[in-house]
């Protein structure tokens, strides 16, 4: 037994570096992701290395929600996707510690968390760095969707297993000039056939490859975060995707949307119909109609963020 005394961070917060930055896990994630990475199931909740703060920072520093955000700290960066949250206490921001350089470059965060370490045990400061946060000036955002892993070189990409393949998120400070080409040095495909829809006036690109008549890849391009159904697509490679280009199931496909409840591949938008026909009321009652949260349990704590959003939804109207 060691007697220890509590002390404040060694990391002092400064008008350059004015956000205590917090660092952890994530529900279905562990360490690198050497192991819990290779899993295209645990993939499907978190895609991607993120930042949460709180909504009147993000207003402050004009970072929108699914936009990019520019770390700094030790003379290092990091960019990370926008989740702007009441979870995250004003002041504070929280990034998972999860991506490495294979998969998500500009994602480690462990390059900016200082180098303090406790006297007794030696484990950094890594719940109190301070750090600068502001706005990453993307020119474009990028999803895509490959049976071959891609060879990303955009300024900021993580890629994610997915059931068939992989799946990618991109944005890029500059605009290639020449989609096509940059989509085949993407995806290795210098000779596969292509379908294409362009505006370019809009900023808006969508690329679909086919080989032997299957999907093999697709990139979606827009000025803005990308709004695609990304588990619609990553379900379409290897098949005909003869539809890939919409970007979404059709009408008579309802679309499930993010997956929330990684276990049982059981989407927001079915949870949040569920609860809106009234059809399950209590965790229990989504458990037994769709199945979410009846393994692990460990989306449970979301399905009920979820029930008690629309039971204030429902008391504002
Ligand atoms: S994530 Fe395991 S039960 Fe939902």
């Amino acid at each position: 037994m060691i007697a220890v005394h509590a002390a404040p961070p060694k990391a002092k917060l400064t008008p350059e570096h004015p956000f205590r930055l917090n660092t952890g896990r994530i529900r279905d994630q562990w360490h690198t992701m050497t192991r819990s990475g290779r899993s295209a199931r645990l993939n499907r909740h978190m895609g991607e290395p993120f930042l949460e703060i709180h909504p009147e920072d993000a207003r402050a520093l004009g970072l929108a929600p699914a936009s990019l955000a520019e770390l700094r700290g030790q003379g290092a960066r990091a960019v990370l996707r926008v989740l702007v949250s009441e979870r995250a206490r004003r002041g504070e921001v929280f990034a998972p510690i999860h991506w490495s350089g294979e998969t998500a470059p500009t994602g480690r965060i462990d390059a900016v968390v200082g180098p303090h370490v406790d006297p007794h045990s030696g484990q950094p400061e890594a719940k109190a760095a301070a750090v600068s946060v502001a706005p990453f000036a993307a020119k474009w955002f990028g999803f895509a969707v490959s049976t071959a892993l891609p060879a990303p070189k955009a300024d900021y990409w993580a890629r994610a297993r997915s059931e068939q393949g992989w799946r990618l998120e991109l944005a890029g400070a500059e605009t290639p000039e020449d989609w096509e080409a940059e989509a085949r040095a993407l995806f290795g495909l210098p000779e596969a056939r292509l379908t294409r829809v362009s505006d370019s006036a809009r900023g808006i690109e969508r690329l679909a490859f086919h080989e032997d008549g299957r999907l093999v890849a697709a990139l979606f391009v827009s000025p803005r975060p990308v709004a695609v159904s990304r588990e619609h697509l990553a379900s379409l490679l290897g098949g005909e995707g003869a539809q890939a280009l919409s970007g979404r199931p059709g009408a008579d496909m309802p679309d499930p949307g993010p997956v929330l409840c990684a276990c049982l591949g059981v989407g927001v938008n079915t949870i949040l119909s569920a609860i809106e026909s009234g059809a399950a009321l209590s965790v229990e009652a989504i458990g037994a109609a769709l199945g979410a949260g009846t393994n692990c349990g460990s989306c449970r704590p979301e399905i009920a963020a979820l029930l008690a959003n629309a039971r204030m939804r429902e008391a504002a109207e």
